[in-house]
């Protein structure tokens, strides 16, 4: 089957199947030449890093009316966006949210580049984000490969080598696939595509557009692909989270610093979390509780088991680390969900 072939099937599906989602201009109004706004397309791919649609969704509707353009976002303060990213994870993409923001608003006019070449110089942009945002909101041919994709090029090209070494053969097919017509839509189409049809377990194969030219769907193998290389088993570190209630009900909070884990996100102030047993570092003077029970959370490479002690502290007893935040300027929903999991514990 020749490949622009395959490429029209997909988009004639595309026609008429598109998701609806709040970054998008679905293809009939691309039809009418309604451009994508290129901060929207660049937001919703950093959200979309790592992070389900139905995850993305609210938090893509808070920012873009909190912060309508990338200049807003460029002039926000620091914490305010940190805040507004709790419970996204991978705080990381934050902190490059607000540089790359700051770069274009200062070294770009407010206006996004519009080639993966300029793209990629940008805070936070690898060759995903830059081929993504270059293809959806520039309309240029991209090869874009995200976990979707290669999922569905495995299938197409029943290719069994194990992933991550299989990344570049199937960059490789995606790359004899993309179309010079519509390139932004076949973006989303074959995201699409990955998302609804050709999905991780119990592929719908039925539905599926591409299935008469699927090499997978002939062999009958679609469902073990695409092959995986065993995971690492994560380590268990433990670590302990203070939470210092003052008796006018303020909380003592801090800052992490911008480089490690939750960097730049607010969080109790705590022991290092170790392989071992944490060793105690109280942030203040006080008689210490330890809960019942312990806040669990598992990040890219361990699992986290927090012990969470609590303590009601008098006014004038000043700390050694974190700041008293009066009870009316915090919001459990600012913390990252690892602090928001002690948090939960403590109020029972
Ligand atoms: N996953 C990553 N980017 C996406 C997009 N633009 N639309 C839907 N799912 C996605």
């Amino acid at each position: 089957m020749r490949e622009s072939a395959r490429a029209e099937d997909l988009l004639d599906w595309y026609d008429r199947h598109a998701r609806v989602l709040p970054w998008r201009v679905g293809p009939a109004a691309r039809r009418e030449r309604v451009r994508p706004d290129p901060y929207r397309v660049w937001l919703s791919e950093i959200m979309l890093q790592q992070t389900t649609v139905a995850a993305v969704k609210a938090y893509f509707e808070k920012f873009t009316q909190r912060w309508p353009t990338v200049v807003d976002l460029a002039n926000a303060e620091d914490a305010d966006v940190m805040a507004a990213w709790a419970g996204l994870g991978y705080y990381a993409r934050a902190r490059n949210l607000l540089k790359c923001a700051r770069v274009v608003r200062d070294d770009f006019g407010g206006v996004f580049p519009d080639t993966h070449e300029a793209l990629i110089g940008l805070p936070g942009v690898g060759r995903y984000t830059a081929a993504a945002v270059a293809a959806i909101a520039f309309d240029r041919a991209e090869v874009v490969v995200d976990g979707n994709v290669e999922r569905v090029m495995a299938r197409l090209y029943d290719e069994h080598t194990p992933l991550p070494g299989a990344k570049g053969v199937l960059t490789e097919y995606a790359a004899g696939l993309t179309p010079e017509a519509r390139p932004g839509d076949y973006a989303q189409a074959v995201m699409d595509l990955g998302a609804t049809i050709c999905t991780p377990k119990r592929p719908a194969c039925g539905l599926c557009p591409w299935r008469r030219s699927c090499a997978a769907w002939e062999a009958g193998t679609a469902a073990v692909l695409p092959k995986k290389a065993p995971k690492k088993v994560k380590p268990v570190r433990f670590g302990i989270a203070y939470l210092a209630r003052r008796i006018d009900g303020a909380v003592l909070l801090e800052t992490r610093p911008d480089s490690g884990l939750l960097g730049g996100m607010l969080g109790w102030p705590g022991s290092d979390w170790i392989e071992g047993e944490p060793v105690e570092s109280p942030p203040i003077r006080a008689e210490w509780k330890t809960l019942p029970g312990e806040a669990r959370h598992t990040f890219t490479h361990f699992h986290l088991r927090l012990m969470v002690k609590t303590a009601l502290v008098p006014m004038d007893r000043q700390p050694v680390r974190g700041v008293f935040v009066e009870k009316d300027a915090f919001s459990p929903s600012d913390l990252p969900t690892v602090m928001r999991k002690a948090f939960d514990l403590a109020r029972g």
